[in-house]
Formats: structure tokens, C-alpha cells, sequence
């Protein structure tokens, strides 16, 4: 099997194409569990403490008992970056509720299925950060925090996929969702922050959104750099009569969109605050890698 990438499955490495669950699984089943998606630079797992902190608050919160600690998660997502042999990548870590017979008491899964996977990546396309991304202000609303919380980084993504549909059928990379009370919530991969009379807005996680991880960076490094922030409450008008618009994750970094809609955003190309924070959020990564404990973790090579 030489030249496949490895996949981590409770405790053991497979092969891509011998790596198999059951078709009990209820991660199947019911899109029962949570995952985090996580970018290496060089080796380096980029805000590692920050999204196993992430899954753990997700996994309390749907009462799955992952049975691992925060290190020996860290060390498992290390490991399959050293058996794949890769410095700059994507990594994807999944706990699903594990196996068991049909029905939604948790008790008849006993065991969580740890799922870890990885694969190069480097950044999205230069000339997506040049020239900017079209995003759709969808009809699709995003789920409400009282039904599935959309704090909690679930496996059950249908709201999130229906979302892109809608925006890719509309010509759009990313789709912008509103929450049920008609507020500016966040994409369907990303959280979305608008430049409107010099002051940064994001929609407040009280909204009910994904707290992302690069989100949190980005106002931290917003905060630094003296620019001033809003987060709030903000209707689709407040948005549409935005400067600059920019979406964070942790695959974008921070993704200027230039159309929203059929609208230009601002003169129709990435704004000045966008893509002064991208300039700085990319200068900072050695830093913010370095000052992460859990790269600490990292095990030898083997
Ligand atoms: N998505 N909001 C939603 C709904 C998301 O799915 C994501 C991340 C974010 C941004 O979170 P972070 O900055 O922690 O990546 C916000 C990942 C990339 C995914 O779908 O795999």
C-alpha cells in the first residue's frame, strides 16, 4: 500500500483504502458527533489548543464521552501528520457517537469512533485573494441555537450544505445565512466580518454561530492593530451597505468577497482593512504557532 495516505481510526493507522467504519456507526446513522478541521504550517498545528478545546465543549455538550485525553488527541494528530510525511496541511479530526444498534439513546454506543485524517494543502488559490470571492445572501436560515446549536461543530451539517447548494446554484463560492430572527449570522464554512465607516463588524456569537477559531484571531489582531470593532446584532442592510466584507476559517486564513450578490462590495476589490489584516494574520502565524503549548506535544518523528 506504499504511497497512500494513512488514515488514524481508534488507535490504529489504515491505509486509505482499507480505512472502513461501520455501517452502524450512528456518525453515519445520524450525523451524530463533531469535528474540527485544522491547518499545519511546516509541521505546526496552527491554534491546536484552541480547537481541541473546541471539540471537548462540543463533545460535553452532545454528552459524548471521547475517552481521550486533550494531549493524547494532539499527539494522534501529530502522529498523522509524521506517518504522511507533511509539513503544510489540512487536517480533519471526527468523533462520531461510535456503533450501535439503531435508536438514539447514546447508551447503545458504548464507544466513540475517532476518525483523524490529513492531507497537503497549502492555501486556497493567490488569485482568490486578488481578486476576491463571490458570496450569496441565502434563504436557507442557519439553525436556531434552542434546536441544533450551531456553538457545537456537529457532524450533522445538512443546514451548512443546503446553505452552499443555494450559493452555488446561484454562482457563489460561499453563502452567507441569516439567523432565524433575521440577523447577519455567519457562512456556511465561515464567519463572516463587513467594514462599514471605518469600524469592523462581526455578527456576536449570541447570534447563534460557530465561534471560529480564526474569527477570534482575527479580533484579537484587530484589537492590536488599533482598528475598531463592533460585534453585535446586524440586519442584511447594514451589510449590504458594507465597504469590505471578509470571511474567516481556518483553510481561508481571511477571504476578501468583492460580490455579494450581484453587488460589487465597496469598488469591487479587497478593501484595505482586509487585506491589511490578512497581510498582518499571515506575518503572525510563526508567532501564534509559537505560542501554542500543545505544539508541545509533539512526538518524535518515528
Ligand atoms: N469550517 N462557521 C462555520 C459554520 C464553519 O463550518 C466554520 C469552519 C467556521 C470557521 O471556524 P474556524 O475559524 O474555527 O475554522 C465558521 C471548517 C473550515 C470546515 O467546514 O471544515
Amino acid at each position: 500500500m506504499e504511497g497512500e495516505p494513512w488514515i488514524f481510526i481508534n488507535g490504529s493507522f489504515w491505509p486509505k483504502s482499507q480505512a472502513k467504519i461501520s455501517v452502524f456507526d450512528h456518525g453515519l446513522l445520524y450525523g451524530d458527533g463533531i469535528f474540527e478541521t485544522l491547518r499545519a504550517y511546516g509541521g505546526k498545528i496552527l491554534f491546536l489548543t484552541r480547537h481541541i478545546e473546541r471539540l471537548m465543549a462540543g463533545a460535553r455538550a452532545i454528552s459524548i464521552n471521547i475517552g481521550q485525553s486533550a494531549e493524547s488527541l494532539c499527539q494522534i494528530l501529530y502522529q498523522i501528520l509524521a506517518k504522511n510525511h507533511l509539513g503544510d496541511a489540512y487536517l480533519r479530526l471526527s468523533v462520531t457517537r461510535g456503533e450501535g444498534e439503531i435508536g438514539l439513546d447514546p447508551a447503545l454506543c458504548p464507544h466513540p469512533t475517532i476518525i483523524v485524517q490529513a492531507r497537503a494543502f497549502s492555501g486556497h488559490p493567490p488569485r482568490l485573494y486578488q481578486e476576491g470571492i463571490r458570496a450569496e445572501l441565502v434563504k436557507v436560515c442557519r439553525n436556531a441555537p434552542k434546536s441544533t446549536d450551531p456553538a457545537i461543530k456537529s457532524l450533522n451539517f445538512l443546514n451548512n450544505i443546503l446553505a452552499m447548494q443555494e450559493a452555488l446554484r446561484a454562482g457563489a463560492r460561499e453563502a452567507i445565512m441569516l439567523s432565524h430572527e433575521g440577523w447577519v449570522c455567519e457562512g456556511s464554512v465561515s464567519n463572516i466580518f463587513w467594514v462599514r465607516e471605518g469600524i469592523l463588524k462581526t455578527p456576536a456569537t449570541a447570534v447563534g454561530l460557530l465561534a471560529g477559531v480564526t474569527r477570534e484571531a482575527v479580533l484579537e489582531l484587530a484589537r492590536l492593530s488599533g482598528i475598531a470593532v463592533e460585534e453585535g446584532y446586524f440586519s442584511p442592510e447594514d451589510l449590504a451597505a458594507a465597504k469590505e466584507i471578509f470571511l474567516t476559517n481556518t483553510t481561508y486564513e481571511i477571504m476578501p468577497v468583492t460580490l455579494l450578490g450581484q453587488c460589487p462590495v465597496g469598488d469591487g476589490r479587497p478593501g484595505e482593512i482586509t487585506r491589511f489584516l490578512l497581510q498582518k494574520y499571515r506575518e503572525k502565524i510563526p508567532q501564534f504557532l509559537a505560542e501554542d503549548e500543545s505544539n508541545l506535544v509533539r512526538p518524535a518523528e518515528s
